[in-house]
């Protein structure tokens, strides 16, 4: 309301209203590096720019007659309710897209002022602790890259727990960083890791196993945290996983079908589809273009989606097609990139303004109306 209002009063608004707006905004405002480890995706991007394109191949049917002047957005997920269906999703290094360096914590400020959560990463410049702290009343994920050491893997939970973090999101497809161009091109490997490390190098069991305490000897720590960050998983150490919280515990970057119904079997409380917004394995299927058949998999768990989600029409049409809730990656870096915590909370709620008028203009209110048949295939 407060945008649109502002847009009938004729306030210019200090930060653009589109996807492509922020991203050029965001271009002039970092360091190419920066960019290229933002902007950049796996091989020749390809699935990424799929992961854009897919949202074209449907079209929404709109709806009269319907009388819808009260939009009622809110999603029930884990507990919680929610006021909408959108949420951040995991960005690691959010550090370096922030003047300040602290762009995980500009991040939770925009969570806590827009109610939308954040689904904080393992790798951020401030522990988690500090994070947290930032929430305020709104609701965050811990999403773990689960270390090859179980009783590091074990103490990230543990603190994520105790620091109020409603969920653990583990991430399953990028336990090795996939063929990144850009960043290869940039060499900007050392710049990035000085922004990613603090909830290893806070962490009691990490620091253990250092020869001298992190911030006398930073060499040691990136050498240890390179040997320990990613563990291969396989299906046998899904109970491990399950046992470490009570807390519902989310996979990320599931989109087989068979996958889905074997994690479903492991005893996981939601699935997370996702490519990794394209940045992992190039020539991929578009991350919508599995989600119908990761839904049906699902057989009710919570499914979560991000790849590819533009615009609040994006966000729409992910819900019909099965979604529960929709995060986006890119879009709000873009914010923080263009203007910290103001830039984000601008891009959260455009996003939100968008799908909530849209769904007044195209007649369906609830979540609850938006199934497959508002919905047409385009090509
Ligand atoms: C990511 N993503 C990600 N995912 C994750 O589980 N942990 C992480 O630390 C990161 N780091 C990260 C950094 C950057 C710069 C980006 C853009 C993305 C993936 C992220 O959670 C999400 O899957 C994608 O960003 C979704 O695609 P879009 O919205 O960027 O197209």
């Amino acid at each position: 309301d407060e945008i649109y209002l502002d847009g009938l009063r004729g306030v210019v608004p200090a930060f653009p209203m589109t996807y492509a707006g922020w991203e050029a905004r965001a271009h002039a405002a970092l360091p190419p590096s920066v960019l290229s480890y933002v902007a950049g995706g796996a091989g020749g991007e390809r699935t990424q720019e799929a992961n854009v394109r897919a949202f074209d191949r449907w079209g929404l049917i709109p709806r009269m007659f319907v009388g819808a002047a009260r939009r009622d957005l809110s999603v029930d997920l884990f507990g919680m309710t929610l006021p909408s269906p959108l949420f951040m999703a995991p960005v690691g290094v959010l550090g370096i897209c922030a003047q300040d360096g602290r762009g995980d914590l500009a991040t939770a400020r925009a969570a806590a002022r827009t109610g939308v959560p954040m689904i904080a990463s393992t790798l951020s410049a401030d522990p988690m602790e500090s994070v947290a702290a930032e929430l305020g009343e709104t609701p965050g994920l811990f999403q773990l890259y689960t270390p090859t050491d179980r009783a590091l893997a074990e103490s990230l939970v543990r603190r994520a727990e105790k620091s109020g973090f409603k969920a653990i999101v583990v991430t399953m497809d990028t336990w090795i960083t996939g063929w990144r161009p850009r960043d290869l091109s940039t060499s900007n490997f050392p710049q990035l890791r000085g922004h990613c490390l603090a909830n290893y190098t806070s962490d009691p069991v990490f620091r253990a196993q250092l020869p001298a305490a992190p911030e006398r000897d930073p060499q040691s720590a990136v050498m240890k945290w390179v040997q320990v960050f990613g563990n291969p998983l396989t299906w046998d150490d899904l109970p491990w996983l399950r046992s470490l919280t009570s807390l519902p515990l989310i996979v990320k970057g599931l989109c087989h079908p068979e996958d889905v119904r074997r994690a479903r079997d492991g005893g996981v409380d939601g699935i997370y589809c996702s490519n990794h917004g394209g940045r992992q394995a190039d020539g991929g299927l578009p991350a919508l273009d599995v989600l119908p058949a990761v839904v049906e998999a699902a057989d009710g768990l919570p499914v979560l989606f991000d790849s590819g989600v533009r615009g609040g029409a994006d966000v729409v049409k992910a819900l019909a097609l099965g979604a529960t809730a929709v995060g986006v990656g890119r879009p709000y870096v873009y914010g923080l990139g263009m203007g910290g915590t103001d830039g984000v909370t601008h891009v959260l709620r455009s996003l939100l303004a968008e799908a909530d008028l849209l769904m007044a203009v195209d007649g369906y209110p609830t979540l609850a109306d938006l199934t497959p048949e508002a919905l047409q295939r385009v090509l």
